[in-house]
């Protein structure tokens, strides 16, 4: 038997990259995953991925950002799965807005706003049910980039410091009330996340999306007399 059997995992941005290595790791250790993203082939592919591994995976197509499609699919992951136990917060994209002084304000809130309101919305939405079982895990997969500043990526760099604080917060409202609240800020990894252009670090020197998935498992299995709080991972040659 698993180690998380009888668990339901929802990971947003399941569809690709650190989201579907945690989605196939999880499933691995026995949890039934629900992923979460935009584009369907990626997400079914995923899904494909670990059914024929022999794990369960049910995916739904929407943007996390959108409250409407949101409350949908948590609703539809509920009547399939009757709980949600572990909350993944993981879907996110990585976007230069340039210079504070050159940038442009539609652009700079797009980015703010993509990366942080899924993070709140999606949590806001699976956490009265963690409270109510008085159990639960949640992990906000944010960046390096919220804890220490890089030229060009203000946007990026607000949302996930506002992530962290957020993870603060919350795990200060729900800690006494069973629901365990954890952060993992990981550097760069090697994923689809950084495009292909030439400016990018050394694919080679970056974390692989699996090891953050093991790092996202070993935080879940932790004992419940402690929390990770929040945990920097990062690339063992000290790029980003
Ligand atoms: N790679 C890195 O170097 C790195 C470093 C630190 C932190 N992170 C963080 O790790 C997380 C995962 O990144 P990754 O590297 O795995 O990137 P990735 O390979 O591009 O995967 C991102 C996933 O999130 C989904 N997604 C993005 N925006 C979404 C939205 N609005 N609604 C629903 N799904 C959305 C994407 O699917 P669709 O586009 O199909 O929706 C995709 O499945 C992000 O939060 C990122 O900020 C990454």
């Amino acid at each position: 038997m698993g180690t998380l059997a009888g668990q339901v995992a929802l990971i947003t941005g399941g569809g690709r990259g650190i989201g579907a290595e945690t989605a196939k790791l999880l499933a691995q250790h026995g949890a039934t995953v629900a992923l979460v993203a935009r584009t369907r082939e990626q997400l079914e592919a995923t899904a494909a991925q670990i059914r024929d591994a022999g794990g369960t995976a049910y995916w739904f197509v929407a943007d996390v950002s959108d409250e409407g499609a949101m409350r949908e699919v948590v609703q539809s992951a509920f009547g399939i799965t009757h709980n949600i136990d572990i909350l993944v917060n993981n879907a996110g994209f990585i976007q230069s807005v340039g210079a504070i002084e050159n940038s442009d304000p539609t652009a700079w809130w797009r980015t703010l706003e993509g990366n942080l309101k899924g993070l709140y919305l999606t949590t806001r939405l699976v956490l009265p049910s963690m409270l109510e079982q008085g159990r639960g895990q949640i992990v906000n997969v944010l960046s390096i980039a919220g804890a220490r500043a890089f030229a060009g990526l203000s946007a990026y760099s607000c949302a996930k410091a506002a992530g962290l604080m957020f993870t603060r917060i919350l795990a200060k409202e729900v800690r006494k009330r069973g629901v365990r609240v954890m952060a993992i800020l990981p550097g760069a990894v090697d994923t689809a996340i950084w495009g292909e252009g030439e400016n990018i670090p050394d694919r080679e020197k970056m974390i692989r999306p699996q090891t953050v998935a093991q790092t996202i498992l070993q935080m879940l299995l932790l004992p419940p007399d402690a929390t990770v709080d929040e945990l920097l991972l990062l690339p063992q040659e000290g790029i980003l």
